[in-house]
C-alpha cells in the first residue's frame, strides 16, 4: 500500500478546502476549532484527534465530489456517522491531516415497502428513525442499541452492529440486502437492490459490512422489515451465577421458542452503579442477587399466550434452581423502569469513573467456566478491580468492562490505568485460548486493530491485507483503524 507523504505540500490544503467548499458549500465544510470539536472526540472521551476540516455532504454525488478531491490531493477521508462507537473508529488519529467526511445531512428515507419487506434509507438516518418509519407502515426494523437515538444506519452497517434483538433476528449484516457506496476514488456502486436472491458473484454488500470506513463511504442501504410485534411479555430475573443464565435460556427457549426475543445479562455490579446514579431507577426485587437476567418475549397481534408460556418457563426455572426470584412488567412503564436498568449501564459507568471495556464472545457452553476462572486472575493484576458485567449472553456475548478499585471509597483511576494493558491481555488471552473472539460486536476500530491481527493466522491477515489494497491502494480510507497502521 502506498504510504502517505508526512506533510503534505504547503498549498495543498488551501486547494483542498477550495474544492471541499466547490463540492459541498461553504457552510458545510467546517474548520474552526470550535466547530469541529465534537467531530474529533469518541464517546468514551479516549480518543481524541485533530482534523484538517469536517465536511458535512448532503448528497450521495457530494460524498463522490469529497472522496475525488480527497483522493486527488492524497488526504486521508474518515467517514463518521452518529460517533457513537466504542472503538475509536470515527474519530480522525492526532495529525490533522484527516479530513472528517460526517454523513449527518443524509438522512432521508427513500422508500418503504411493507409487502416486500424493505425499508431504504440514506446512511445517515439514525437508527430510532428507521425503526419509527418502519412501525409507521406497520413494520419492524428490528435492531435495537442503547445508542439508537444518535447512531446512524451507515455506522450499523460498518460497525456490524449487535445489540438486543440479535438473538432472535442477527447481527446488522443479516438484516441488509443491499448497498449504495462512493469508492475511495469517488465512484459510486450502486448495488441497492432489494432482492431476496441474487447469486451473481461475490457478495459485495456483505464485504462493506463491518468494514469500519476502511473500504468507502456507506450513502445508502436496502434493509429488511419484519412483522411488527406489539405483544411484549417482560421479566428482570435473579439468577445465581453465569451458569444459572445459561441453564434459564434453554428453558426460555423451551417454553417460548420463536418468541423469545431479548436475554441480557447484568451482574450486581452493574447493577448497583445504575441503582446509584440512574435517575428514578429502583432495585424491583426485595433481595440483592449476584447476576440478572432480562427476559422479553414478543409477538405479533395474534399471538396470545405469551404471558403464560413467561411464567411457566419462571416456574420452571425456579424450581430447578436455576432463578431464585423474579419481577414481570405488569404495564409499559414497568417494562419501560426494567429496559432501563439494563441500558442505563453503559452511561452511568462513565459517571462513576475510569472504565476498561471488552466486548467478548465466547461459545455459550464456555461462557460459566471462562467467567469464574477470568475473575480471580484479574484481582491478582488489579486488586479490587470491579468488574462490571452486561450484555447479551443469549449470544454469548459479555461486555467485561472493568471499573476502578475504590481507594478511600473513591475511584481509583490511576490505578486501573496503571494495570490496563495487563488486564486487557489477561482477557483476551482466555478467550482466545477458548476459541471466542475480541470483539463481539463494537468492531476493532483504533482501540483493537493492533490487538485483532496478533490474534488472527497469518493467512487470515494477509487476506484482509488483500482486501484492503483492491479497494483503497492509496490507503486513504480510514488508516489505522480495523489493521494496524502501516498495514
Ligand atoms: P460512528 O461512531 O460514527 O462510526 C463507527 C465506525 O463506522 C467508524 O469506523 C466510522 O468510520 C464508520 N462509519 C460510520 N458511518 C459510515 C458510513 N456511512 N460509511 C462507512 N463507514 C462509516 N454497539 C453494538 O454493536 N451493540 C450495542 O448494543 C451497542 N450499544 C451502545 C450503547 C451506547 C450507549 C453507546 C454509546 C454505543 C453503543 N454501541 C453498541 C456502539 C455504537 O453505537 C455502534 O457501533 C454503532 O453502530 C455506531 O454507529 P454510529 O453512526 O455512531 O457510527
Ligand atoms: C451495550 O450492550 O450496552 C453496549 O454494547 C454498549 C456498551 O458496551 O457499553
Ligand atoms: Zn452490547
Amino acid at each position: 500500500m502506498t504510504d502517505l507523504p508526512d506533510r503534505l505540500p504547503a498549498r495543498l490544503p488551501d486547494r483542498l478546502l477550495d474544492r471541499l467548499r466547490d463540492a459541498v458549500g461553504e457552510a458545510h465544510v467546517l474548520s474552526a476549532e470550535a466547530d469541529v470539536a465534537p467531530y474529533v472526540v469518541d464517546w468514551t472521551g479516549v480518543h481524541r484527534g485533530s482534523a484538517l476540516a469536517v465536511v458535512r455532504p448532503g448528497s450521495t454525488d457530494e460524498v463522490a465530489a469529497v472522496l475525488r478531491a480527497c483522493h486527488e490531493a492524497r488526504t486521508p477521508v474518515v467517514p463518521q456517522g452518529g460517533n457513537t462507537g466504542l472503538v475509536g473508529g470515527g474519530v480522525p488519529d492526532g495529525s490533522g491531516r484527516q479530513v472528517v467526511l460526517s454523513l449527518g445531512r443524509m438522512r432521508d428515507v427513500r422508500d418503504v415497502d411493507p409487502v416486500a419487506g424493505t425499508i431504504t434509507v440514506d446512511a445517515g438516518v439514525v437508527l430510532a428513525d428507521v425503526r419509527a418509519a418502519a412501525a409507521e407502515a406497520g413494520r419492524l426494523f428490528p435492531m435495537s442499541l442503547g445508542s439508537e437515538g444518535s447512531c446512524t444506519i451507515g455506522g450499523n452497517l460498518a460497525t456490524n452492529a449487535g445489540g438486543t434483538a440479535v438473538l432472535r433476528y442477527g447481527m446488522t449484516r443479516e438484516l441488509v440486502l443491499g448497498l449504495e457506496v462512493v469508492l475511495p476514488d469517488g465512484r459510486v456502486w450502486d448495488g441497492l437492490r432489494g432482492l431476496r436472491k441474487d447469486n451473481t458473484g461475490y457478495d459485495l454488500t456483505q464485504l462493506f459490512v463491518g468494514s469500519e470506513g476502511t473500504l468507502g463511504v456507506i450513502t445508502g442501504a436496502v434493509l429488511r422489515l419484519f412483522p411488527a410485534t406489539p405483544r411484549r411479555a417482560t421479566a428482570w430475573v435473579a439468577v445465581p451465577s453465569v451458569a444459572a443464565a445459561v441453564s434459564l435460556l434453554a428453558f426460555a427457549q423451551q417454553h417460548a421458542g420463536v418468541h423469545l426475543s431479548t436475554f441480557e445479562i447484568a451482574n450486581r455490579q452493574a447493577i448497583d452503579l445504575v441503582l446509584a446514579h440512574l435517575p428514578g431507577a429502583s432495585d424491583p426485587l426485595a433481595a440483592p442477587s449476584d447476576w440478572y437476567v432480562l427476559v422479553e418475549l414478543a409477538g405479533s397481534a395474534v399471538d396470545d399466550g405469551l404471558d403464560e408460556a413467561l411464567e411457566s418457563l419462571l416456574g420452571a426455572a425456579v424450581e430447578a434452581g436455576v432463578a431464585s426470584d423474579a419481577a414481570i412488567a405488569g404495564s409499559p412503564a414497568q417494562r419501560s423502569a426494567l429496559w432501563a436498568l439494563r441500558e442505563g449501564i453503559s452511561e452511568v459507568q462513565k459517571v462513576e469513573g475510569a472504565t476498561l471495556k471488552h466486548d467478548v464472545t465466547l461459545p455459550i457452553a464456555r461462557l460459566a467456566a471462562w467467567t469464574e476462572a477470568t475473575a480471580p486472575l484479574l484481582q491478582e493484576v488489579c486488586p479490587g478491580v470491579r468488574p462490571v458485567t452486561y450484555g447479551h449472553v443469549g449470544d454469548g456475548n459479555l461486555h467485561y468492562n472493568l471499573n476502578a478499585p475504590l481507594t478511600d471509597g473513591r475511584s481509583d483511576d490511576d490505578a486501573l490505568r496503571a494495570a490496563a494493558a495487563d488486564l486487557t491481555a489477561t482477557i483476551y488471552d482466555t478467550v482466545a485460548r477458548e476459541d471466542g473472539s475480541i470483539s463481539a460486536e463494537h468492531g476493532l476500530g483504533r482501540t483493537k486493530a493492533a490487538a485483532a491481527a496478533s490474534y488472527k493466522s497469518d493467512v487470515e491477515v494477509d487476506l484482509m491485507r488483500a482486501v484492503k489494497q483492491a479497494l483503497d491502494p492509496a490507503g486513504l480510507m480510514n488508516p489505522g483503524v480495523l489493521l494496524p497502521p502501516g498495514s
